[in-house]
Order: C-alpha cells, then sequence, then structure tokens
C-alpha cells in the first residue's frame, strides 16, 4: 500500500493497478521457534506463500530455540504441524524444495556465542542461498524474553544491515500488560532497532475484508457521504468465539478479553472504520489517521467504566451440544480467577464526524458462534409516508464480515410483490469466495510479505500502541480496584454473553445484532 514513487521496490506491473512492493530475498529467523505461534501460523503461511508462487526468489527460514535438535529434526517436526494447520493441503515437492531452506539454531536466548554463530550461518546462508544479507527478525516469544534478544542482536551487529540490505524485526503481541509495559518494550526495542525496522504485528490487519475497509469506504462514492454523525445511528464491533482458553491459561490469566482482544485488534478495527480519508496510501499517512481516533476516544472515568464496560467470563455449558467446562475449571486456571473471558463496550469518538454516535464493542469466548463483523447501522428514514404508522421500519444496516464467510451486506427496505403495501428487510450481499472465486490468503501470510516488502502500513506504530493503552487502562483500574469495582458477571457457555450486556444496548432502545 505504499506509493509508487517513494517506494524503491514498487514493481506496478506485478498487480496491475494496484503498487504493491516487492517482497525481498532474505533469511527469516524465528525465536520460539519451537513454540506453537511456528507450527500453526508462521510455517504454514510461509509454506502456503511458496505453494502460491508468492514468495521471493530465496528465502531461508532459520529456528532459533533452546531444545536440542537437528535441522533434520526440526523440518520433520514442521512438516507434521504444516500437514495439520496449512490452509491448502501439502504437496510433497513444494514442501521438500520448501523444507530445504529451513535451518535450526540451538541456542539460549541469553548466550553470547549463540548469536554469534548465528550471525556466521546467516552470512553462510546469504552466499549459498542468495538472501542479498536481508534480516527478518520474528519474536514469537513472551514479552520478558525481548530484551536479552535484542541486546544480543545488537552484539552481534545483527540489528543492523550491510549497505544495500536490511535488518527488520516482528515483534508479536501482547505489546504490553498497560501503557507503562507498552513503553518500557517499545524502549527495549528501540535500543537495538529503529522504529522503521520495528514492525508490531497485529494479525487482524493481515485478514483480507480489514483491508477492505479502506476500499469501501474511500474507492466508493456513496458510502462516504453518509459516514458521519449526521446519518449514522450507532456501530457495532462484535468479535466472538466458540472457542474458550484452550490451554493457554499462563498468558490469559494475566491478560483477560480486554487486553487479547480489545486493546489491539478491535481498536484496529475501529480505527479503518472511523478514521478520515489519508492523503495517500503510505504506512505513516494510514497510521497518522488512525492515531487520531484512538486519541479521539473518550476517556472513561470510574463512573464510566460502571455504566459502559461490562466483563463476564463463562461458566460451564455447551457448545455445539457438546458439555464443556466453565473458565475457573480450565487447566491452570485459579478457581477464583476473576479474568474476563468477554468484554461489551460502549464509546464514543469526540470529534466531527464520530460526535455522539455510540460504538458498541464485543468480544467474548465460548459464545455459541465463531465469527467477527462490523455493522454500521443508519438512522431510520424520516418518519413520513411509510413509517408514519409506528417505528416498523428497519434501519438500513452495512455488515462487512470480517471472518468468516468474508463478505458486505446491506439490508434496505422494499416492497412485497403484491396489492398490499408491505414493506420487507431484504439484503444485498457479497461474498468474496463467489466473487473472486478464490479463498483469501491467512492473515500472516500476507503480514509476512509486507514485512519482506518493507511496507508497514498494517503493522501498528509505537504511539497507535501507546495511545490505545491510554484508553484501556482505566478501565483495567476500574476494574481491578479495591472498592466498588463492577461486578465480573458470568455467562454459561454456548449463549451470547452475560443478560447486563444487552441492558447495555437496550437502555437506548437498541440490540446486538445476531451474527
Ligand atoms: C489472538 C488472541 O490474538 O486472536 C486469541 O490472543 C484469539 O485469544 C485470537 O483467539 C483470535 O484470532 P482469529 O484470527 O482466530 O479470529
Amino acid at each position: 500500500m505504499s506509493q509508487a514513487n517513494d517506494h524503491p521496490n514498487i514493481n506496478p506491473l506485478r498487480e496491475g493497478l494496484s503498487t504493491r512492493a516487492v517482497p525481498q530475498p532474505c533469511s527469516v529467523v524465528i525465536f520460539g521457534a519451537t513454540g506453537d505461534l511456528t507450527h500453526r501460523k508462521l510455517i504454514p503461511a510461509l509454506y502456503n506463500l511458496a505453494a502460491d508462487g508468492d514468495l521471493p526468489p530465496a528465502v531461508a527460514v532459520v529456528g532459533f530455540a533452546r531444545r536440542e535438535k537437528t535441522d533434520g529434526d526440526f523440518r520433520k517436526e514442521l512438516e507434521e504441524s504444516t500437514r495439520k494447520f496449512s490452509r491448502q493441503p501439502v504437496r510433497d515437492e513444494i514442501w521438500n524444495t520448501f523444507a530445504q531452506a529451513v535451518y535450526y539454531h540451538q541456542s539460549d536466548f541469553s548466550d553470547e556465542a549463540g548469536y554469534k554463530s548465528l550471525a556466521e550461518r546467516l552470512d553462510k546462508i546469504d552466499t549459498e542461498r542468495g538472501t542479498r544479507g536481508n534480516r527478518l527478525f520474528y519474536f514469537a516469544v513472551a514479552p520478558d524474553q525481548f530484551e536479552p534478544i535484542v541486546k544480543h542482536l545488537k552484539a552481534a551487529g545483527l540489528n543492523e544491515a550491510c549497505e544495500g540490505s536490511w535488518a527488520r524485526v516482528i515483534v508479536e503481541k501482547p505489546f504490553g500488560t498497560d501503557l507503562a509495559s507498552a513503553r518500557e518494550l517499545n524502549r527495549v526495542v528501540r535500543s537495538s532497532f529503529s522504529e522503521e525496522q520495528t514492525y508490531r504485528i497485529d494479525h487482524f490487519l493481515g485478514k483480507e475484508t480489514a483491508q477492505n475497509i479502506l476500499v469501501l469506504r474511500f474507492a466508493n462514492a456513496i458510502f462516504e457521504p453518509l459516514w458521519n454523525a449526521r446519518y449514522l445511528d450507532h456501530v457495532q464491533i462484535t468479535a466472538s468465539e466458540t472457542l474458550g482458553v484452550e490451554g493457554r491459561a499462563g498468558y490469559y490469566e494475566g491478560a483477560g478479553a480486554l487486553r487479547d482482544m480489545v486493546q489491539n485488534h478491535l481498536l484496529q478495527l475501529l480505527c479503518l472504520i472511523a478514521m478520515e480519508p489519508p492523503t495517500d496510501l503510505s504506512a505513516d499517512s494510514i497510521r497518522d489517521e488512525k492515531v487520531k481516533v484512538v486519541r479521539s476516544l473518550r476517556r472513561m472515568t470510574k463512573e464510566d467504566v460502571a455504566i459502559n464496560a461490562l466483563r463476564g467470563q463463562y461458566a460451564e455449558g455447551a457448545i455445539n451440544g457438546k458439555p464443556v467446562v466453565g473458565y475457573r475449571a480450565e487447566q491452570n486456571v485459579d478457581p477464583k480467577s476473576i479474568t474476563e473471558t468477554y468484554v461489551a463496550l460502549r464509546l464514543f469518538i469526540d470529534n466531527w464526524r464520530w460526535s455522539d454516535v455510540p460504538i458498541y464493542l464485543r468480544v467474548g469466548k465460548r459464545l455459541p458462534k465463531s465469527g467477527t463483523e462490523i455493522s454500521i447501522h443508519f438512522k431510520k428514514a424520516p418518519l413520513v409516508l411509510f413509517n408514519k404508522e409506528a417505528t416498523t421500519l428497519d434501519q438500513n444496516v452495512l455488515v462487512i464480515r470480517i471472518q468468516p464467510d468474508e463478505g458486505i451486506s446491506l439490508r434496505m427496505q422494499a416492497k412485497m410483490p403484491g396489492t398490499s403495501f408491505r414493506i420487507e428487510p431484504v439484503k444485498m450481499d457479497f461474498h468474496y469466495g463467489t466473487s473472486f472465486g478464490k479463498a483469501s490468503p491467512e492473515a500472516y501470510e500476507r503480514l509476512l510479505l509486507d514485512a519482506m516488502s518493507g511496507d508497514a502500513t498494517l503493522f501498528a506504530r509505537r504511539d497507535e500502541v501507546e495511545e490505545a493503552w491510554l484508553f484501556i487502562d482505566p478501565i483495567e483500574q476500574a476494574w481491578h480496584s479495591k472498592k466498588d469495582a463492577p461486578p465480573l458477571c458470568f455467562y454459561p457457555s454456548g449463549s451470547w454473553g452475560p443478560e447486563e450486556a444487552d441492558e447495555l444496548l437496550a437502555r437506548e432502545g437498541r440490540i446486538w445484532r445476531r451474527l
């Protein structure tokens, strides 16, 4: 999404009229190579890029982790997990070629010698495979490991590339647990890598439909004139999951749904929905506009939190007809845990466009259905003509389905065929799958390619992350205050969350949209 004239790597022919930067040959060094993320997401994403012919001509993958193992062991493990998690079936000949460029580097994260030998190994790979001295370091580790890693990368001279090459770092979430820790992480990373070298990943931004929000808004003339407080009644953003904590209690107990999903993914989606048109499509122009949205979020006082923020935790229940335990009975969860697995928020963006338009956000685990969608609810047509009798006419609703069944639909009113004047809502529906006839790539595929291309548009900038924490921190503080903390509400697994969350909308005559 960068502009052709400011990007030396642009090949305008590659994608017709689009100006996407071209990914460069490089070595991808994954710290935390034996972890879940590497197996479930990163390697399957790289494999799918290889299978689709989208990888640069030379790419090597170096897994860096503590456990003893050979290149062969590592490749074998990755093959098994890729067969399990890949978007498309693994083809032997493609896997075999891909796997030849996968290496394992055993070292402790704090062992200086391990980084020295890594530098030597990368030089050798450059010569053998043509990766041109370009290095993409991927921190798929807990944030408390960042400090030793960046320190030793710097000591080994790996934070800077030789003339004509580059070194970049992709940092996984969670990016802090509050403003202070996020600032500290930023300081740590900054001690070795500049902001231009730093790519903070938010995989929701890599989802195809999330990217389409900007196209929907700014490549069509019909929506933007209506996209403001004059015509909009409210906005809802929902991310619901049938999954529970899935063995991640070690992390999730200290995080909860607000930090895990709202601070990053949902606020990023909100930014795309609410931002002003950028001056161009460069990474910083887009991120400049996004950060203004977060900065304009009305901060909540403790009293506001009690009224506008609701937290819940799943109790036992059933998902798809199968009984499941409550959160407190999950493995490694404190039986008295007050960690929230559900959040509903009513918030406001204090600027001209969004003045007094309520935005409702909702995320939850163990809900009846998995799906992420944004719905834009327009004000009702004026109370004349058809609307005279009562308020029976539905609102127009534009729904952006982020996942699954990616697409966009518009609900509008139509006259039912017949002699009477009966009006019913109908739906105009666009499905990615049927319209374009191909499956959307996984978010990690897109984001890895962007990082190889030097395009940071879909990565969070330092100020975006810090501003988001400024909004989130008062809510966390109110929920965890010793005195008068708003209650944690419980909901049965398989339900749509605590009943109190319905109240948040019902008091203004609104209801949550059913997914
Ligand atoms: C992750 C959260 O960032 O996003 C998980 O840590 C959550 O708790 C996941 O399940 C949801 O992502 P997706 O792409 O599966 O909707």
